[in-house]
This record gives C-alpha cells, structure tokens and sequence, in this order.
C-alpha cells in the first residue's frame, strides 16, 4: 500500500516520508555534537535552537540532505542524522516505562510479527512497542493496541503519529482492560500474535485462548522472575498452548579505540523476561514433555508457597515499590507528544511554539535523555 499527500504525490509506505529524502519542516533530527552528545529538535520554518554554544538556524537544515555537518552561528559544529526508531523511543515524551529496542527487536523476532500480520497488544503504555509492531506488521496489516489508562493511550497516539508523519492504516488503539475489551473486539480464533507487556499478564489468559487463531504465538514481557514464574505455571495449567519458553536479551556494548578494543565496562544488565508460547487447536491438549515428569518433585503446595495468591500478594505498584505515574505527569507527556505529532502531520506553519519544548518548560520536558535500562515497573 502506498499513501498520497495532499498535493496528490504517492510517498510509499506508511512513514517513508519521514525517514528519507531532504529534510523538511515538521521532521525530527538529531544534532550530534564533537562530545558526542546528542540532541533531537524538530525542524520548523523560523525556528531556532539555542544552546549555551549558540542559535543554529533551522533554516540552515531545512531542505538539506541528513549527514551533513553544520556550524551554528558561533562556529559550533553538529553532526545532522535524522533519528534511528531506537533513538526516536529513547528520546520521545513517555508515561508509562517502554519496552527498549533491544528487547522490541527480539519481541518482533520471537513472535514471528510478519507483514500483513493481525496482532493484539497490551498495554501500549507509551507506544514504543507499538511501533515496532506496526513497523513488521506492515501497511496491510493489522495492530490493534489496549490500554488500561486514557492518559497513556493518548501519550502513545501522539508518539505514533510524530514517528510516522501520518496515521498508520492498520493501527487501532482501544482503552480499557484488555481482557474484556478484547473480547468486544476481536473474532474467536482471528488473531495471529498477542503481546503482552503488563504487571499481571495471566489476568487475560482466557481472553488470549479466545481471540488467537491455532498455531498463533503469544509472547509476554516481564520484569521480574516471580511474574515470569506465576505466568508460566497458569499457561501450563490452561492447557491451549505450547510448553512456555523464556530467555532474556542482553546486548554488551563494545569500546573501539586503536588496540583498545574490549568490552565496555558497563551494560544494562537487566530490563525483562520474554516468555513465549503457541495457541494449540481448540480440544487438543498439550504434550506434557518427558523432561518435565522427571521434575515432578515441586508441589502444588511448593507452588502456593513460591506463588501467594492475590490476597496475600497484591500484585501492583505498591507491592513492587513503584510510585504510580500521576495523571498530571501523564497529561503533560500527552500534551507533548500531541505537538510533536501535529509538526510531524504537517500541520504547523511557523505559528506553533517550539515542539521540542515539553509542557514542563523543559527542553525535551517529559521525554529526552533517558539511558537503557532504567526500565520501572510502573505497570
Ligand atoms: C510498562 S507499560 C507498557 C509500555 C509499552 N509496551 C511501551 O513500550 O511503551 C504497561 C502498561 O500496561 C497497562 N495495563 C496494565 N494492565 C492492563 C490491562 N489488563 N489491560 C490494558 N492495559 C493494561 C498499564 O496501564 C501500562 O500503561
């Protein structure tokens, strides 16, 4: 599929526009500086970007091919690249925490997320999955995003659109618990991939084994071992899938410099869990495998012990030491987003404030300069 601007010109897949060809006005770039850091700004007719080094012009860039190197008006260089979707989630206005790129990428491997593809995912928190889903699943296909919380829903809107530059045709964010609003939704056995990313996933597993077609793949994204634990043991005992598999992702970081090349001395060590398994055919039960009849030593009881059941163990932010992001903090990401959004769509001709200002008065205000790996659990 190919979408049409106004002016009637074809711009090939959903979101092409945005990442190639001159640079235009409404676009997002990043500003490397000789430190290397970098610093993301959308490009506006007449606007300006100050920093302590100086005012680059954003009509020095405007029109312009991205790898190029620009001096602002004192003689300070940046380097010109137009975001990467990694730098694009560390740096865009956020509510709840994101799922990171090296944890999205496997997410989209480990699922099988192909193009044409009609996946379910929950919560879309911020919306960072959600565009890589909707990125594998194609302009033909189909991702259909729940949400618990109004405020986060909209904060991932504004981040989707600002990605895109446009409304992905496939794309449908529905609020409310995704264990009974998926059911309004989606047709019994319709939906190939489910993504869950959420603090009590085994809440929609009924909803899952309605709404997934055989064979489907469901894959759930946990921050800690107990969750990950309390999944497996319910996808086991509902008896519509597969044996879950679980593996985490860690990616190390490597210093390249002449001969020094090692290592890095730090990396993330920890983000989350994936745990994945196949919808088996209606009526069919699954293989208990042999190398788990051997291990037949824990318990039901040994079970209850390690698994405390809700009244014991309330499974929310409170029992995780989490503070729950307020309302207000939501509001303003949303607010933010929505801006980077409109610049994105076009729709700004020179009139609005500067995009790259969050509501909080601060430059990137509710989003910018978030490392890897400061994941919450603020599900
Ligand atoms: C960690 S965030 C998701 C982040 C998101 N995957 C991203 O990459 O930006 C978890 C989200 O799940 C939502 N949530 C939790 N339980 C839910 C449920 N049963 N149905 C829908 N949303 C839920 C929360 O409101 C929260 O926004």
């Amino acid at each position: 599929m190919t979408t049409t601007q106004p002016d009637g010109q074809s711009t090939g897949p959903v979101g092409a526009r945005m990442r190639t060809g001159p640079l235009r006005a409404g676009q997002r770039v990043q500003l490397t500086d000789r430190k290397g850091k970098p610093s993301t700004i959308t490009l506006q007719h007449g606007g300006e970007w100050h920093t302590h080094q100086g005012v680059l012009r954003h009509d020095t860039l405007i029109g312009r091919s991205e790898g190029i190197v620009v001096a602002n008006e004192a003689g300070y260089e940046y380097q010109v690249l137009r975001p990467l979707l990694n730098d694009f989630v560390l740096s865009m206005p956020r509510g709840a925490t994101v799922v990171y790129p090296k944890d999205s990428a496997q997410i989209v491997q480990v699922a099988d997320v192909f193009p044409g593809a009609r996946v379910v995912e929950a919560g879309v928190g911020s919306g960072a999955l959600s565009l890589s889903l909707l990125r594998a699943v194609g302009d033909q296909g189909v991702l259909h995003s729940y949400e618990r919380r109004a405020d986060f829903a909209e904060i991932a809107r504004g981040n989707v659109a600002a990605f895109f530059g446009e409304e992905h045709p496939g794309w449908a964010v529905h609020v409310g618990d995704m264990q009974e609003k998926v059911l309004e939704v989606e047709e019994p056995g319709s939906v190939d991939r489910v993504v869950l990313d959420m603090l009590a996933p085994w809440e929609c597993l009924d909803a899952v084994k309605q709404i997934m077609a055989p064979g489907g793949v469901w894959v759930s994204y946990v921050a800690t071992v107990t969750q990950l634990s309390r999944l497996a043991e319910a996808i086991r005992e509902s008896e519509g899938f597969t044996e879950p598999e679980a593996h985490e992702t860690m990616v190390r970081t490597w210093h390249l410099d002449g001969l020094a090349v090692r290592p890095d001395h730090r990396m993330i060590a920890h983000t989350g869990f994936l745990l994945a398994a196949r919808r088996l055919a209606d009526e069919e039960t699954p293989l208990t495998l042999k190398k788990r009849e051997k291990q037949s030593e824990v318990s039901a009881e040994d079970l209850a012990a390690w698994l405390p059941d809700d009244v014991q163990q309330p499974w929310d932010e409170q029992a995780f030491k989490k503070r729950p992001v307020t309302g207000k903090k939501a509001r303003k990401a949303a607010a933010h987003a929505q801006k980077l959004a409109d610049a994105a769509r076009g729709a700004v001709d020179g009139e609005l404030d500067d995009p790259d200002v969050g509501p909080a008065g601060e430059p990137g205000g509710t989003g910018a300069a978030v490392a890897e790996g400061d994941r919450e659990e603020d599900q």
